[in-house]
């Protein structure tokens, strides 16, 4: 009897609670900051992400980190990824690692929160052994990949390594089996169809944790990179270089799939109590023709457009919404946020996170409780940046004698592009479905977001001319983000002291440093071949 009691109070309680909001995390990959039109540019219209960003806050100065596995790793523990020993390369297919098994991970921290947990599309943290996997790391379901990249249609993942092995092998999982029913299907599709369903099906007496991390717009395997169904390449034929045009059609179908989780979420009445994340895992690379224009670099460096990535949240939640913030964010800052905003008690939250919780600054608009971010510090290759205050101090060269230390890719401000249509933006599927929460539709006003969310340098032609080339002259430079977020006016002579401050906290974080993880590849063990080719857990 009294044990009823309890057990209905229990259940009394349990229905007066609010129940913690739905988080939708969704990642782009190598997704550009110049790859979406919402910063500025004409040249690919991304309606439903513009929507979403217009709506909720732009995170003006968010940074991530410069490759996939480090970028994932920081998000998913909220530490730093030289605390982990996952600062260096992207864990490779046949390479037996993955992110350390004794780090608790965001999915495990929200399932203490009673959340239902689910993971679609990229994982890239490791897979030789099942315990690394996504349903062994707190996830209820899984339906994608392992590695770090497959082909839109076919989902093999082909890796040809230095000393001439090709390994090869199809790689699309739900859970632990092979989903071959889903080959000859395009993989943004598939994740935007599954997302779809996990919306619909989903009981709404439980809150959502929906991980999507979409293969767009990675490159895919050599002989085919870029893959999109040729109606969407239809569409931008006024964009002159082929390769650019099969992205932005890439780009468009990422966009329709944000309009479709948006929609599904307001038709089952969840969008009310959710929020939304969209962000891009590091800047885009050379080989998907991606554009981090006007900033300097790229993926795999440190300049600001391999580590200022594309970030907006979105919630009615959110009490100062339809803003850009400037304030400094760092990818670890997710997990203390989203755990903080699905109401945990961040001082019960054991551990020793870099992250900090940045709930008010977004929803609020106060000051952001970060001044610094460390944005890398590689052992391997000597480099390492921080941001502190306004002032950015980047050590090393990145690539192959400096290749990856120059301005890249489109402005997307080509004469041929459309002329950018606010009507689009709200047309879209994302702008009808969150019409419920917004203060303003004025197109004065949109505009104006947009100008503040584009990032302006003062030079005319598209690669600018820079006086800090640390390939030659090995010296660190330093800048002032702020008045110069294109990296081109090298301060280190000039600010002595500042330099040998940032410095100075370079080399008290390194302290801390966990020597890099990177192992051995393992051909023959990995090797799909033995596995009916699918890459499969190999050391199980
Ligand atoms: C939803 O979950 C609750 C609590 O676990 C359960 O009682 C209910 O039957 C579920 N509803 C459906 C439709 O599955
Ligand atoms: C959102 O949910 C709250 C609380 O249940 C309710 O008061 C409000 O009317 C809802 N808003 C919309 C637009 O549905
Ligand atoms: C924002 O918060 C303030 C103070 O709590 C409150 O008065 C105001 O109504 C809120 N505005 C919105 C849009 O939620
Ligand atoms: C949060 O946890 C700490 C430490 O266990 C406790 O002292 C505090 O009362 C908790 N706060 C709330 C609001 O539950
Ligand atoms: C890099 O620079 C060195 C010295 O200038 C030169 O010998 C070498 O060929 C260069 N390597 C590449 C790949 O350009
Ligand atoms: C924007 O699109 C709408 C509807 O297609 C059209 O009526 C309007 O003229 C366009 N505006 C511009 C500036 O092109
Ligand atoms: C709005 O979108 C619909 C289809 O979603 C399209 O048919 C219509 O032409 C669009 N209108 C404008 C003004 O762009
Ligand atoms: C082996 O792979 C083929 C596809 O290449 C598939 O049709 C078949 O079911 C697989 N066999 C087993 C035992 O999984």
């Amino acid at each position: 009897m009294l044990l009823l009691i309890w057990y209905l109070g229990c259940i009394l309680v349990t229905a007066v609670q609010a129940l913690s909001p739905h988080i939708i995390l969704i990642v782009a990959d190598d997704l550009g900051w110049n790859d979406v039109s919402f910063h500025g540019s004409d040249q690919i219209p991304t309606p439903n992400i513009d929507a979403l960003a217009y709506n909720g806050v732009i995170l003006n100065n968010y940074y991530s980190q410069s490759t996939s596995t480090s970028s994932r790793a920081a998000l998913l523990t909220g530490r730093y990824p030289f605390h982990l020993g996952m600062q260096g390369e992207s864990i490779m297919a046949a390479e037996p690692r993955g992110l350390p098994l004794q780090d608790k991970i965001l999915p495990e921290f929200l399932k203490d929160l009673h959340y239902v947990t689910k993971a679609v599309g990229k994982w890239h943290l490791g897979f030789y052994k099942k315990e690394f996997t996504p349903t062994y790391r707190g996830f209820d379901s899984h339906l994608g990949y392992w590695g770090g990249y497959i082909s839109y249609y076919d989902h093999i993942l082909q890796n040809v390594y230095p000393e001439g092995q090709i390994l090869s092998g199809y790689d699309f999982r739900r859970n632990m089996d092979t989903a071959w029913e889903l080959d000859g299907q395009y993989a943004t599709d598939v994740f935007t169809d599954e997302c779809v369903n996990i919306i619909r099906n989903h009981n709404s007496s439980s809150s959502l944790f929906l991980y999507v991390g979409h293969l767009a717009v990675h490159a895919g395997n050599v002989g085919k990179p870029l893959e999109a169904p040729q109606e969407s390449i239809d569409n931008f034929r006024y964009i002159p270089d082929p390769n650019r045009r099969t992205l932005a059609a890439m780009v468009s179908k990422l966009d329709e799939s944000v309009g479709q989780i948006i929609h599904a979420l307001a038709d089952t009445d969840m969008l009310n109590n959710s929020i939304i994340i969209f962000i891009s895992d590091n800047g885009a690379p050379s080989e998907n023709w991606g554009s981090n224009y006007p900033f300097r670099g790229i993926k795999q460096s440190l300049w600001e457009g391999g580590v200022r990535c594309i970030g907006l949240v979105w919630s009615p939640m959110i009490n100062s919404s339809q803003r850009a913030s400037n304030e400094l964010m760092h990818v670890t800052d997710w997990l203390p946020t989203l755990f903080s905003a699905a109401g945990g008690n961040l001082s019960e939250l054991a551990g020793n996170f870099d992250g900090v919780d940045q709930w008010n600054s977004i929803s609020y608009n106060e000051a952001s409780p970060r001044k610094q971010v460390l944005l890398n510090i590689d052992e391997v290759m000597k480099t390492a940046a921080i941001r502190d205050g306004d002032w950015k101090l980047v050590i090393g060269s990145f690539g192959t004698n400096g290749s990856l230390d120059r301005y890249y890719g489109e402005s997307g401000r080509g004469l041929r592009n459309p002329v950018y249509n606010i009507s689009s933006v709200t047309n879209s599927t994302t702008w009808t479905s969150t019409a419920p929460y917004r203060r303003t539709d004025s197109d004065t006003e949109l505009n104006k977001l947009r100008e503040s969310a584009t990032v302006k340098c003062s030079f005319d032609s598209q690669y600018p001319e820079t006086d800090c080339n640390p390939s030659i002259t090995k010296e660190p430079c330093l800048f002032n983000i702020v008045s110069d977020p294109c990296e081109m006016h090298n301060l280190a002579n000039i600010h002595e002291a500042v330099l040998r401050q940032l410095y100075h906290m370079l080399i008290i974080q390194k302290q801390s440093l966990v020597p890099q993880l990177i192992k051995q590849l393992d051909f023959n063990g990995a090797n799909p071949a033995k596995f009916n080719y699918t890459w499969s857990p190999w050391e199980d």
